[in-house]
């Protein structure tokens, strides 16, 4: 449990702080902008930055992997210009290997690409690694955490998906929390430095859960971007039910 004091200070601070939770791994917060106002993109991820997220998580579709499109690589050029927050682009699209070159020019610091539809997973990884950037494996809820084993020593990061990947505003899938705690225990035992994140319908009720499961990095859009609170407002309430 984290203490009391850890938390007012967590609930005031303007800058990071990311208290032991008691699993013993500090959270860290990932604010997906797909859930963000695009006509005030920019302002958003200021907000987010100065309320102390870790990492902007930049959800790319091509409608074709996934049933929606989203954004490319003109919005990673204009976040790159605002925030000084690493870049994460979440991939979801058919053939990533034509695009990782272009999005890392652009700004992206870190991919995340999936294990679901890639023939040659190993390569794609090797060629982020190649251009400097960190590489992560998403694994979608039909996808057993197993399939990591031959591919973690070479991760910055696994995702897991708890939820269908394509839309935000979905509804966590707690059948999902086994596979995160079985995903922990491989991190553990073969590369205990990959980041654990999840991502989809993770709000207030849904994180503790998630954190208790072995996540330590939280991926959130419509809980940190919406009309009810501020970023900030929003990011702390994430960042105290995290910790709690
Ligand atoms: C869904 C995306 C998520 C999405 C999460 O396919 O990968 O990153 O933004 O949105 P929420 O937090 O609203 O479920
Ligand atoms: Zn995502």
């Amino acid at each position: 449990m984290s203490r009391p004091r850890d938390r007012d200070r967590a609930a005031s601070a303007s800058m990071p702080i990311a208290p032991a939770t008691h699993t013993g791994r500090a959270v860290m917060l990932a604010p997906s902008i797909l859930a963000a106002d695009f006509a005030r993109l920019g302002e958003q991820v200021t907000e987010a930055e100065a309320a102390g997220a870790d990492r902007i998580h930049v959800d790319v579709m091509d409608g074709h992997f996934v049933p929606n499109i989203s954004m490319g690589t003109p919005i990673v050029a204009s976040l790159r210009r605002v925030t000084r927050l690493p870049l994460e682009a979440h991939l979801m699209i058919s053939n990533p290997d034509l695009f990782i070159d272009q999005f890392a020019q652009e700004g992206i610091d870190s991919f995340i690409v999936h294990w679901e539809g890639n023939n040659d997973l190993m390569r794609t990884v090797r060629h982020i690694k190649s251009l400097g950037k960190r590489a992560g494996v998403a694994i979608n809820p039909a996808t057993p955490a197993a399939i990591l084993e031959e591919i973690l020593q070479d991760l910055d990061q696994v995702l897991v998906m708890t939820v269908s990947p394509g839309f935000g505003h979905q509804h966590f899938l707690p059948e999902t929390l086994p596979k995160i705690r079985r995903a922990r225990q491989l991190i553990e035992r073969l590369r205990p430095d990959c980041q654990l994140s999840v991502d989809g319908g993770i709000d207030a009720a849904t994180a503790p859960r998630a954190v208790d499961a072995g996540a330590n990095v939280l991926v959130a859009g419509s809980a940190i971007f919406n009309e009810a609170e501020s970023v900030k407002q929003a990011m702390q309430r994430l960042r105290m039910a995290a910790h709690t």
